[in-house]
């Protein structure tokens, strides 16, 4: 019986592994430039913990199950809530800001599509105990410096920014109830995908009111900030949301990423526990779901019976991206394939053994070597197998072994030189290999 792969899954062959671990390694590298530790946390968690604060949406897609104990837990569907676990836990002792960052395998029974999976590594970063739009503007332009370093231009995606309190308070004034907000927002963050008519029934069956429909179409239509308050009723120049994205831009213009970013009301985001600025990156041009989604959480760790500690931060999946470097041929060629620093031939019979002890003291001196299973069945087919292995070089056993000699061939300029294999050995290996 042959067994499938699991919907939503993918199978990281050789290949894909490479893709997936320049990626991630750039992801690192970004995090650790900006600032940021990393930290990990268990695969999976107490179902609640979701149920708390992460929204009706993404506790729908959790693969749940219940333990010998009968607890019931959940594999993790993101990481933000195990942070403010975390950081709940050790509140005293840890130094504050915590710049945090990690890169964890998430699932979620979504529906798989183009750039959703059930199965996807997520990068997140977050800052926790800073109550400045500073904070926001960080989380942003690490985000926008690990795109840059990877050839994404601003022409190629864009940081589209908006802000839930200024949307709570517009909700506020044009009269929607309270506890019809996160639904709302829900709602609001799926407008895109939906058509206009069903965008138009689902808000009439939420608010029950048609002037409140209209306003919330024209909201996801506005393009600016001042917009989206003359729809909201809200003054651009006194309310301290606006106030809070005109200086987020600012600070941003200042970092030198202003070409990245854009003001977009319409950006709302699913999760309930956003309560400040928030942002995706999307690709400019295109119909790709959302590179990348964050924003402030400011109530997220006293949900969790933690203090009250206000928290930005941003995660951003794999599949989506991969996509898009696909499309724009930015993922390089160079990290494909096994890197040798030697393969090891035979060109006499009579020293097998020392191939082994060559390629054994090789190994143990830091260098990547293989040699090959059928030894003897040339040295031009070893040699084949050797540029096969992508080797830098080969190391050819011969003759001048017996004086303690080694050949080393040069796999791309073909250039060959004799030396000796202990001197070779007690020479310091190049910081290149
Ligand atoms: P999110 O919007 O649910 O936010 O996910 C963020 C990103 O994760 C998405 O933009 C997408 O790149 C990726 N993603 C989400 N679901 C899937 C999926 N099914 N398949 C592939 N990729 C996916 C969060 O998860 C927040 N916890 C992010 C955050 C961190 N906010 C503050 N700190």
């Amino acid at each position: 019986m042959k067994i499938p792969p699991v919907k939503g899954t993918r199978d990281f062959y050789p290949q894909d592994m490479a893709v997936r671990n320049w990626i991630i390694d750039g992801w690192k590298k970004a995090s650790i430039r900006n600032g940021f530790e990393e930290y990990d946390g268990p695969i999976f968690e107490y179902l609640d913990m979701y149920r708390i604060k992460s929204g009706d949406e993404i506790v729908q897609q959790l693969f749940s199950l219940t333990d010998r104990g009968g607890r019931e837990l959940a594999i993790r569907p993101e990481i933000t809530p195990t942070l403010a676990r975390m950081v709940n836990q050790q509140i005293n002792s840890l130094p504050k800001p915590i710049k945090w960052f990690s890169v964890p395998r998430l699932c979620r029974a979504e529906r798989p599509q183009k750039g959703r999976l059930r199965e996807f590594f997520q990068w997140n970063i977050d800052i926790i105990g800073v109550d400045d739009v500073l904070a926001d503007a960080e989380v942003i332009f690490t985000t926008v410096d690990y795109l840059q370093s990877i050839g994404l231009t601003h022409r190629d995606v864009q940081v589209k920014i908006s802000s839930r309190k200024l949307l709570a308070e517009g909700l506020r004034n044009i009269g929607v109830p309270e506890d019809k907000f996160n639904s709302l927002y829900i709602l609001l963050d799926k407008h895109a995908k939906l058509s206009p008519e069903t965008f138009k029934e689902e808000l009439s069956k939420q608010t029950g009111d048609t002037s409140i429909v209209d306003k919330l179409i024209m909201l996801m239509r506005s393009t600016t900030i001042l917009e989206a308050c003359n729809i909201l009723g809200l003054n651009p120049n006194a309310d301290p949301a606006a106030q809070e994205l005109a200086h987020l831009d600012d600070i941003l213009q200042t970092m030198g990423v202003g070409q990245y970013c854009t003001l977009c009301p319409s950006i709302v985001r699913g999760l309930a526990y956003y309560t400040g600025i928030v942002f995706e990156v999307h690709e400019l041009f295109g119909s790709l779901r959302a590179i990348c989604g964050g924003g402030r959480f400011d109530n997220l760790l006293h949900d969790f019976g933690g203090p009250s500690i206000p928290a930005t931060g941003m995660g951003m999946g794999d599949c989506v991206l991969e996509i898009l470097l696909r499309e724009r041929g930015l993922i390089p060629e160079a990290i494909m394939g096994r890197k040798l620093d030697y393969f090891v031939a035979l060109a006499d019979k009579t020293l097998t053994k020392e191939v082994y002890t060559v390629v054994a003291k090789l190994r143990s001196k830091g260098y990547s070597a293989n040699f090959s299973y059928k030894p003897l069945s040339g040295l031009s087919k070893q040699l084949k197998e050797a540029s096969e292995q992508n080797a830098k070089k080969c190391i050819i056993i011969g003759d001048e072994f017996k004086t303690g000699d080694i050949v080393i061939k040069d796999m791309t300029t073909g250039q060959q030189q004799t030396v000796n294999f202990e001197e070779f050995l007690a020479s310091p290996k190049p910081s290149s290999q």
